[in-house]
């Protein structure tokens, strides 16, 4: 079965949005196999978002990831990985539909309220990172 990594940013946990974000999720048939409330480290986000470094939004973005507490979940389901994005929402603020996380929360590009891996390696990559205790 697939699993995908899931975040509930800084700016999601502070409005109040874990369980709102979860019962999405849920409600699409998703499975939460582990999840933690963490304040990630600079050395994480750093590994976590490696494919960005050099690019202009890098260092706000790791700033505004280690902000605060975020919601981290492994999540188990067919297609999980699509199907998160899907819920998840375009990442141009512009772009992201009503009816999607990011459409009915969002208000920035950088400030986007949630992550999702972007395929099934990335997933397998970023589960090992934020969960590397897990045995799945
Ligand atoms: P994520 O990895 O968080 O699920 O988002 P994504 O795949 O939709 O977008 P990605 O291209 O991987 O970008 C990672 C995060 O960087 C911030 N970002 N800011 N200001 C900007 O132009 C910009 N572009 C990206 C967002 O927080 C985005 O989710
Ligand atoms: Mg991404």
């Amino acid at each position: 079965m697939e699993v995908t990594l899931a975040i509930v940013k800084p700016d999601g946990v502070k409005r109040g949005l874990i369980g709102e974000i979860l019962k999405r999720y849920e409600n699409k048939g998703l499975r939460l196999k582990a999840a933690k409330v963490v304040t990630p480290s600079i050395e994480l986000l750093e590994k976590h978002y490696e494919e960005h470094k050099g690019k202009p939004f890098f260092k706000p973005l790791i700033e505004y990831m280690s902000s605060g507490p975020v919601f981290a979940m492994v999540l188990e389901g067919e297609n999980a990985v699509k199907l998160v994005r899907m819920i998840n929402g375009a990442t141009k603020v512009e772009d992201a539909l009503p009816g999607t996380i990011r459409g009915d929360f969002a208000s920035s590009t950088t400030y986007n309220v949630v992550h999702g891996s972007d395929s099934v390696e990335s997933a397998k990559r970023e589960i090992a990172l934020w969960f590397p205790e897990l045995i799945l």
